[in-house]
């Protein structure tokens, strides 16, 4: 009964507009991808970890891992694909039938909490398939027509029971596998790609449960959440 993390590394980064990949970026003194393999392993639930670094850029990401003294779990590089669910593929591809828990986590989540990281796998472990950690929603959400500067809404979905989702996210390995397998042809484009892992497990009809999520989990995509986990990790957020 052992746990992997698959950890994606492989983007752009496109809208932090940089230019190196978005996991390498500079968060007090680390790079991302530094900040997310240090607490998934620091969480004490995670025996050994496949990092997606991208194109070009295994050694370097190979190299940052090995330096680092808290990183005490075996480390394993990837390539990662054109697409964040083609880059998990490529993950699970590389991970080893013994773990029987697999938790997908986006370098672009840096600062998780160690309790997050656990109250997931502990969840897996008790019997859920797919485990998700969610935050309540704030704002009012709109369903709308997209396209152009003023866009017509379609609807409003009731909030109370909208959920944002996190990473990690938890699953069964073989229901990974199997939900991976299914969504193949979905992975190398775009549009059709999905952008979490528990969307594939649902699309298979199987069930997916969310425990509560953790403000410090927040994705990094802008300037602003950059400066934001800055003031995070100083305390002072
Ligand atoms: O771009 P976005 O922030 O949505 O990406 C979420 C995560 O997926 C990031 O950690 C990014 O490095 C990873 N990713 C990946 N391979 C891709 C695209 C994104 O590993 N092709």
């Amino acid at each position: 009964m052992t746990t992997l993390a698959i950890l994606t590394a492989a983007g752009s980064g496109a809208r932090l507009g940089r230019d190196l990949p978005k996991a390498l970026v500079d968060l007090g003194g680390s790079p991302l991808v530094l900040h997310a393999a240090r607490r998934l392993v620091g969480s004490g639930v995670v025996d050994a970890l496949i990092v997606t670094a991208p194109d070009g850029l295994r050694d370097v990401v190979s190299d940052l891992l090995a330096a680092d003294d808290r990183i005490t779990v075996p480390v394993t590089v990837v390539g990662g694909g054109p697409t964040r669910q083609a880059s998990v593929a490529a993950g699970l591809e590389a991970a080893h039938a013994r773990h029987d828990v697999v938790l997908v986590h986006d370098a672009a989540r840096p600062l998780i909490p160690a309790d997050l990281v656990q109250r997931v796998v502990k969840a897996v472990r008790a019997g859920h398939g797919a485990v998700v950690p969610g935050l309540p929603v704030t704002d009012t959400v709109k369903q709308v027509t997209p396209g152009g500067d003023v866009e017509p809404v379609v609807a409003t979905p009731d909030r109370s029971v909208l959920r944002a989702v996190q990473t990690p996210q938890g699953f069964a390995r073989e229901l990974l596998v199997r939900a991976h397998e299914a969504g193949r042809e979905r992975a190398v484009s775009e549009d059709l790609a999905a952008t979490d892992d528990a969307g594939l497990v649902e699309a298979l009809g199987e069930p997916v449960h969310i425990v509560p999520g953790d403000a410090a989990a927040a994705k990094i995509t802008t300037e602003r959440d950059l400066r934001l986990a800055e003031l995070e990790l100083e305390g002072r957020a």
